[in-house]
C-alpha cells in the first residue's frame, strides 16, 4: 500500500472516463469504489462507432488537430484544454492498445485511417470497423474486474453529500429499493450526458443527466448546457440507431426525395461539413418534404465494403429490412452529445472541494460550442486519467484544492413559474422530450424558448417528491432542461451547435467554417 491508501474515492459511472479515472486513482494507491446505475458495460461509450481521434500518424500534426478542434468549438474552446487533449491523446491511445484494444490495421500493420467531418486529416482510429466504443469499453471493464476495485451495479446516484462546503460522499438508491450512503474523500462524476432530454437521440436510456443535476443541486458550477450536438444521421426506421459520420467519410451522400444532393447548399464541405450545419440542412430538407426523412446513399460503397467496414450498422440496417448496398436508407438528425456540463479545471476538479467530473458530464473547455468528431472518447481517456492522478496527488496533500474557474461560467439560472401561469399538459418523460425537441432543438427562437421555460417551471413546481429511480431521473431531466433552456434563451446569437433563427447578430463566418 502506498502512503495514502486510506483515501476513499467514489466513481459514479462506467464509461471510458469513469473507468479510466477509477483505474488511475487505484494505480496511485487510492481505495476506489465504482458505482453505476445499470451494469458496468451499459455506458454510452459502448455505442460510439466512429472511433477515437488522435495524432498517431507520422504525417499528421499536433497543431492541425488542435486547430481542427478549436475551429469546431467556434471560438469558445479553452485552448489550454485543447492542447492537453491533443498532446496527451496519443499516449492514452497507446495505453488502450496495451490494454488490448485492437484498433483496425492495414496489411502492413499500420493503423487504418478514418475520416470524419471537420478533420483536416483522417486521424480517427477505429476497431471492429464501427465498434470502437464497444472494444474500448470491453477492455476497460475487463481490466477493472481484474483490478480489485469494488463495483456496485444498479446503484443510482440520488445526491451528493456536502458537509462543511465539501463533498464527502454520495447517497445512492440500490436496486431501486434501498438507499445507501457511501462516504468518500473524493467523488468523481462520470455520469455522461442527457440525450434522454430529446425525443430523438443516439443516447441509451441511461443518459438522464444524473451527475449534472446532482452537481447543480450541490452548488457546483455548471455551464454551456445550451450547446447540444445533434448528429445528422440516425436511422429513421425502428428504434433510433446511429449511422456513423464515418459512412459519409467513406463517401456516402445525402439526398432528398427528388434525389437532389442538398448538403452543398449550406457549406462547401457538403456531407462532411460540421455536424450542426449538416443536421440543420437535413432538418430543412425534411421540412420541405412534409417531415419525411432524407436518405443516405451508400450504394456506391458496395455490399462487401459496407459489411466489412461497418458491420454493426450493416446488421442494424438489415434487421430493419433495408439493403443499403442497393438503395439509399432513411435518416434523420438526433440529439447526440452535450458539450456543456460540470465546470472543471484540467484535472477534473470542480468548484466544490472533493468533487471531480470527467467525460461528457464535465465541461473541461475542450469542446467550446461544438465538439469535433471522435474527440469524445479521447477526452474520456485523457481527462479520466488526469483526474484519477490528480485525486491521488490531492489525497496525498490532503488539500482538495478548488480551481479558479467557474464563477464566470455558472449556468444561467432558470426562471421560476410565473404566478397564475397558464395550465400545461401533465408531465411525462415523453412530453418533456417532445418539448425539448420542438422548442430547444436544432433551431431555436426566443419565443419557443420562453414558452418552454414556462412549461418546465410549471412541471417542476407540480412535481411530487421523487422516490423511484424513474422519478429521480425525471427530476434530473427537468432540472437540466430548465438550465439548458435558460442558457439557450440567454445566448441570443447563433454559435456552434446553438442556432437561433432569431439571432440578433448574423452567424459568424468562422463559426460556419468549422
Ligand atoms: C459517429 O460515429 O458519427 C459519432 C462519433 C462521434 O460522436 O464523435
Amino acid at each position: 500500500m502506498t502512503r495514502h491508501a486510506e483515501a476513499g474515492v467514489l466513481v459514479v459511472g462506467s464509461g471510458i472516463a469513469g473507468l479510466t479515472a477509477a483505474l488511475h486513482a487505484a494505480a496511485g494507491g487510492c481505495r476506489v469504489t465504482l458505482v453505476t446505475k445499470d451494469v458496468l458495460e451499459h455506458a454510452n461509450t459502448r455505442f460510439a462507432q466512429g472511433g477515437i481521434a488522435g495524432v498517431t500518424f507520422e504525417d499528421d500534426r499536433t497543431e492541425d488537430h488542435v486547430r481542427d478542434t478549436l475551429v469546431a468549438g467556434a471560438g469558445l474552446s479553452d485552448e489550454r484544454a485543447v492542447r492537453v487533449l491533443v498532446e496527451e491523446g496519443p499516449g492514452r491511445i497507446a495505453e488502450l492498445v496495451e490494454l488490448g484494444v485492437a484498433f483496425d490495421r492495414e496489411p502492413d500493420g499500420s493503423f487504418t485511417k478514418g475520416l470524419e467531418a471537420a478533420h483536416s486529416y483522417p486521424r480517427v482510429l477505429h476497431s471492429g470497423g464501427d465498434a470502437t466504443g464497444s472494444a474500448i469499453e470491453g477492455a476497460l471493464v475487463a481490466r477493472l474486474r481484474e483490478s480489485g476495485i469494488r463495483v456496485i451495479e444498479h446503484a443510482f446516484l440520488v445526491d451528493l453529500i456536502v458537509e462543511g462546503g465539501r463533498v464527502t460522499g454520495a447517497e445512492l438508491r440500490v436496486d431501486d429499493t434501498r438507499r445507501e450512503r457511501i462516504a468518500a474523500d473524493a467523488v468523481v462524476l462520470a455520469t455522461g450526458g442527457a440525450g434522454q432530454l430529446f425525443s430523438h437521440t443516439t443516447n441509451p436510456a441511461v443518459a438522464t443527466g444524473d451527475g449534472i443535476a446532482a452537481a447543480l443541486r450541490a452548488g457546483a458550477a455548471v455551464a454551456d448546457l445550451e450547446f447540444v450536438q445533434f448528429h445528422p444521421t440516425v436511422l429513421a426506421v425502428g428504434e433510433a440507431f446511429l449511422v456513423s459520420e464515418a459512412v459519409r467519410g467513406e463517401g456516402a451522400i445525402l439526398i432528398d426525395d427528388s434525389g437532389r444532393r442538398f448538403a452543398f447548399d449550406d457549406h462547401p464541405d457538403g456531407e462532411l461539413a460540421p455536424r450542426d450545419v449538416v443536421a440543420r440542412a437535413i432538418a430543412r430538407a425534411m421540412d420541405a418534404q412534409a417531415g419525411r426523412p432524407v436518405r443516405l446513399d451508400a450504394t456506391a460503397l458496395g455490399a462487401d465494403f459496407l459489411a466489412r467496414r461497418f458491420p454493426t450498422i450493416d446488421r442494424a440496417v438489415r434487421e430493419r429490412g433495408l439493403d443499403w448496398a442497393r438503395e439509399p436508407i432513411p435518416v434523420t438528425p438526433a440529439a447526440h452529445y452535450l458539450m456543456g456540463g460540470i465546470v472543471t479545471d484540467l484535472d477534473g476538479r470542480t468548484t466544490l472541494p472533493g468533487l471531480y467530473a470527467v467525460g461528457e458530464a464535465a465541461r473541461t473547455g475542450v469542446h467550446g460550442a461544438n465538439r469535433l468528431a471522435s474527440n469524445s472518447l479521447l477526452e474520456g481517456a485523457v481527462f479520466g486519467a488526469r483526474a484519477g492522478e490528480a485525486i491521488d496527488a490531492d489525497a496525498a496533500s490532503r488539500l482538495w484544492p478548488v480551481p479558479a474557474v467557474g464563477a464566470s461560467l455558472a449556468a444561467t439560472t432558470p426562471s421560476p413559474a410565473a404566478p397564475g401561469a397558464a395550465s400545461v399538459a401533465p408531465f411525462s418523460r415523453a412530453a418533456l422530450q417532445e418539448l425539448l425537441w420542438e422548442d430547444a432543438g436544432l433551431v431555436r427562437t426566443a419565443e419557443r424558448l420562453r414558452s418552454a421555460t414556462a412549461v418546465l417551471a410549471a412541471w417542476r413546481e407540480q412535481s411530487p417528491k421523487p422516490r423511484t429511480q424513474a422519478e429521480l431521473e425525471d427530476a434530473n431531466l427537468l432540472l437540466v432542461a430548465a438550465h439548458l433552456v435558460a442558457g439557450a434563451l440567454a445566448r441570443g446569437d447563433s454559435i456552434g451547435a446553438h442556432y437561433r433563427a432569431d439571432a440578433v447578430t448574423p452567424v459568424l463566418e468562422g463559426a460556419l467554417a468549422c
